[in-house]
């Protein structure tokens, strides 16, 4: 048996939370059995990591290392068993995260990022990824409002709009060369708008479920 793994990007406060919910609920609909994981994060040793990640100052190599010793747990312990059991696994952030953030936000090359993704995944890969695309100014304005009130934001998350938008130039650049994969979502309209355009790329995908 095989599952389906389907991850959703894009910068902070594109609304890849809001609408990772309606796609589980869309294909719970259809009978599917639905698992949710995040990265960075997904697995106890992972979400470790994560915290290291986002509250320590480190380099940026250093950065990529720790994303990708998360995932790889994340891959062994949570993705191939989800898959290998017929599950419909929905990830927020996969591995077009480490090429936009610390490839296209930091600066690192392909040169690095391209053999960690090959031996960190060893072929298991989204067969679908909705990459939610906002102007950083626009998700900074989001963020804003989801943070009143709750957790002050993270190491990445403080981080300038020109940061963003080089994340964005990255998500761009990973999205152009897996133009079959990566179905860019217009993430600027209001909820009910850029659920649909998520609801008519999962009908289309998935026209038999
Ligand atoms: N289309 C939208 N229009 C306005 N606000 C939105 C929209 N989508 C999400 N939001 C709000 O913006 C904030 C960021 O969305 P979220 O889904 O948490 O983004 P992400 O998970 O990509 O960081 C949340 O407060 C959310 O309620
Ligand atoms: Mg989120």
């Amino acid at each position: 048996m095989t599952g389906r793994f389907i991850s959703f990007e894009g910068i902070d406060g594109a609304g890849k939370s809001t609408h990772i919910q309606a796609v589980a609920d869309w294909f719970r609909a259809r009978g599917a059995d639905v698992q949710l994981s995040r990265e960075p994060g997904g697995t106890p040793l992972a979400e470790t990591l994560r915290d290291i990640v986002l509250s320590q100052p480190m380099g940026s190599l250093t950065e990529v290392l720790l994303m990708f010793a998360g995932r790889r747990d994340h891959v062994e312990t949570i993705i191939k068993p989800a898959l290998a059991a017929g599950r419909t696994l929905l990830c927020d952030r996969f591995t077009d995260a480490s090429f936009a953030y610390q490839g296209g936000g930091r600066g690192l090359p392909l040169a690095v990022l391209e053999p960690l993704a090959d031996w960190v995944q060893e072929g298991t890969e989204p067969e679908l990824t909705l990459w939610f695309d906002l102007p950083a100014g626009q998700a900074a304005a989001r963020r804003v409002g989801r943070e009143v009130g709750s957790r002050e934001a993270d190491r990445i998350e403080q981080l300038d709009l020109e940061f963003f938008e080089r994340v964005r130039a990255g998500y761009a650049a990973r999205a152009a060369k897996a133009p079959g994969r990566i179905v860019r979502i217009d993430a600027s309209g209001t909820v009910e708008q850029v659920g649909a355009q998520v609801l008519a790329v999962l009908s289309a995908r998935y026209p038999a479920c």
